[in-house]
């Protein structure tokens, strides 16, 4: 398999080569004999020399590469090259082939590396309180909140296009597949090869809104992953749309996120130390989007902060800190571009710490919510550790963590000790949502029942709307699919008091259920999905990863290993990859994909 893909890749860059010619003998002579992390360094100075020829030379070089090995429909192969080629040109003329930077960097692109061991930072911090504030439930009535995240609405699904194409999503018509007969037409509202409908969309901010809740969360992602595609016109105009229909169908706040894809190109937030470029726009967009939920003084901070705010939930006690983690996202190619070491990129980090304090000396709890979670496989090993740090610092304070990204319902523990992860050090509990998206899975969002004293969930549960039921196409129906308490506190010794929360303890509790009984584990399978395409994750190395990946709350400790060519196509947004195929989650199951992508490697560059 890889013999045949680098044969034809060197028959391509002979091909294409032009000027370039001697150039592209030695990249075709580095990538054969970058087998691991030290040639991969070897491999990036040809590269760095085709970064020096130009951006076009460079990203013209790779589309070629692209399109000649069928990596992608031509058409994705110019649009993905076009938008995020020259910020890797850019990254390789900015560092040393040899540097700790390029190591990351050939983790991301070749999966040729280990990610290099955390840089030890001590983040500062103020120190903790003698007499911590004790947090007790009075044992009065839970009050709703909703949680819903990767919503991806295609404003272009097309209803009666084919939901079979070769691109990443489908659906739509595509100007290529014109005249072609249509396998299986698209339903009025969805289908799981697709992203989402706006019908599909509106029913659910409808949903959301009949549940009762004091007001909601969203974790990002509004834009659908037609990555090859997208442009600051578009996506400013689909923010701003989106941000008007959640203030129309839904009557209470709401407290977003910005996601990896609500930007264009996809992924891509430039640091503040990177003069070149900005998202000072997504920023701007959505602060004007989000005013009327944050008010003046957490709007200003999503336009000064990167995108980060911190508000107090009206009525409550509750102040609810919204980090930008696309600083710390390993497919953000704009953090690669310096060799200086950068503990906390816009200064994400101190203002979280920052908002932790005036919650603590105010006598306030705190949830944090973003796009990606610090435990993912995706977040950069140096900053989850320094977040880490402020977590372990403020966790009297922290009632609870709220994530997305990975489209699957799931969560992660933080311990006070990784090297000894039991319940009595597990310390805080981050729920990771399923998608409104139906790529991987059916769609859906979480209602979780809040004790008003402690802001501490008492019950998390999950709403799907099932894309096979029939009345789906026309009038989908948002029903319980499961509760968290009811399914899994059963599994735990002893039983879990009914006045006790669903805490970092309680979940690590589960993870010990899921490693005696493997027909819960099961469930818990299903139930990510949300009974679509269940991943397969037998008792062995397989379950034993996927539960030290929940044991994870530092990405450090999340036991994935880096492996050759499953990596690239994840940068251009393929989220499906990323969350349920990743190595640590079902390797050995999905060779098949591991061999299907090694040609995908190359697309990335
Ligand atoms: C930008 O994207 C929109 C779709 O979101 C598209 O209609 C428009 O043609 C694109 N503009 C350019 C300059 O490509
Ligand atoms: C739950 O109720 C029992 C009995 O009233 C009490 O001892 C315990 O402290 C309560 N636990 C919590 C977490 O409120
Ligand atoms: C969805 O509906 C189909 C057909 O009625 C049923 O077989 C399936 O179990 C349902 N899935 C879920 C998750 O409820």
């Amino acid at each position: 398999m890889r013999v045949s893909w680098l044969f034809a890749l060197a028959l391509s860059l002979y091909h294409c080569g032009g000027t370039q010619a001697s150039l592209a003998d030695d990249i075709v002579e580095a990538i054969n004999n970058a087998k691991d992390c030290n040639s991969c360094h070897e491999l990036l100075v040809p590269l760095t020399g085709l970064a020096f020829a130009g951006d076009s030379a460079f990203s013209s070089t790779i589309i070629q590469v692209c399109k000649i090995m069928k990596l992608e429909d031509d058409d994705v192969c110019e649009g993905l090259v076009s938008e995020q080629g020259p910020i890797i040109a850019h990254d390789l003329r900015s560092i040393s082939p040899f540097g700790q930077t390029s190591t990351k960097l050939c983790e991301v692109l070749f999966g040729l590396c280990q990610a290099p061991a955390v840089n030890q930072f001590k983040f500062p911090l103020p120190a903790a309180p003698t007499n911590p504030k004790k947090w007790t439930s009075q044992g009065r009535t839970p009050f709703q909140v909703a949680h819903f995240s990767d919503a991806h609405i295609d404003r272009q699904y097309t209803p009666g296009a084919d939901v079979q194409c070769t691109k990443p999503i489908c659906c739509r018509n595509y100007a290529d597949q014109a005249g072609q007969p249509i396998s299986v037409p698209a339903g009025a509202l969805g289908s799981h090869n697709c992203d989402t409908s706006t019908g599909l969309a509106e029913s659910m901010l409808r949903a959301v809104s009949t549940q009762g809740n004091s007001f909601s969360i969203f974790t990002g992602d509004v834009i659908e992953a037609d990555t090859w595609l997208v442009n600051q016109t578009g996506v400013t105009s689909e923010l701003t749309e989106f941000n008007q229909e959640m203030q129309t169908l839904i009557s209470t706040p709401v407290f977003p996120a910005i996601g990896n894809h609500d930007t264009a190109p996809v992924n891509s937030f430039p640091r503040s130390t990177t003069p070149e470029a900005t998202s000072q726009w997504v920023f701007d967009t959505q602060a004007s989007g989000w005013s009327k939920w944050l008010g003046p003084s957490a709007t200003s901070a999503v336009q000064h902060m990167s995108g980060s705010y911190s508000v107090v939930a009206p009525g409550t006690n509750l102040r609810i800190i919204s980090m930008n983690t696309i600083y710390w996202y390993r497919v953000n190619y704009w953090l690669f571009d310096s060799d200086d070491f950068q503990p906390d990129p816009n200064g994400v980090l101190a203002f979280v710490a920052q908002q932790l304090q005036v919650a603590e000396t105010t006598g306030q709890r705190a949830w944090i919510i973003a796009h990606m979670s610090p435990s993912a496989v995706d977040a950069l090993h140096d900053q989850s550790n320094y977040f880490d740090q402020i977590v372990q610092r403020y966790k009297n304070t922290i009632a609870a963590q709220f994530y997305g990204h990975t489209h699957v319902d799931e969560f992660a523990i933080s311990y006070s000790d990784y090297n000894n992860r039991i319940a009595a050090n597990a310390v805080s509990i981050l729920y990771i949502a399923p998608s409104l998206t139906p790529r991987d899975g059916n769609p859906a969002f979480k209602i979780y029942d809040v004790d008003p004293d402690t802001y501490e969930i008492m019950d998390s549960r999950a709403f799907i709307s099932n894309l096979t039921d029939p009345i789906f196409q026309t009038n989908p129906q948002w029903e319980q699919y499961y509760s968290a308490r009811q399914v899994y506190s059963p599994a735990i010794p002893g039983g879990w008091p009914a006045n006790a929360s669903l805490s970092a303890v309680f979940w690590h509790k589960v993870t010990e259920a899921f490693e005696k009984d493997d027909a819960l584990f099961q469930k818990f399978l299903e139930l990510k999905t949300r009974g679509f395409d269940m991943e397969v994750c037998a008792p062995g190395d397989c379950k034993t990863n996927a539960i030290c990946a929940l044991r994870g709350g530092r990405s450090e400790d999340n036991c994935h290993v880096a492996q050759a060519g499953l990596n690239l196509r994840r940068g251009f947004g393929y989220i499906r990859e990323e969350s349920r195929h990743a190595p640590n989650q079902c390797e050995g199951a999905h060779l098949g994909t591991v061999f299907s992508q090694m040609p995908g490697k190359m697309v990335g560059l």
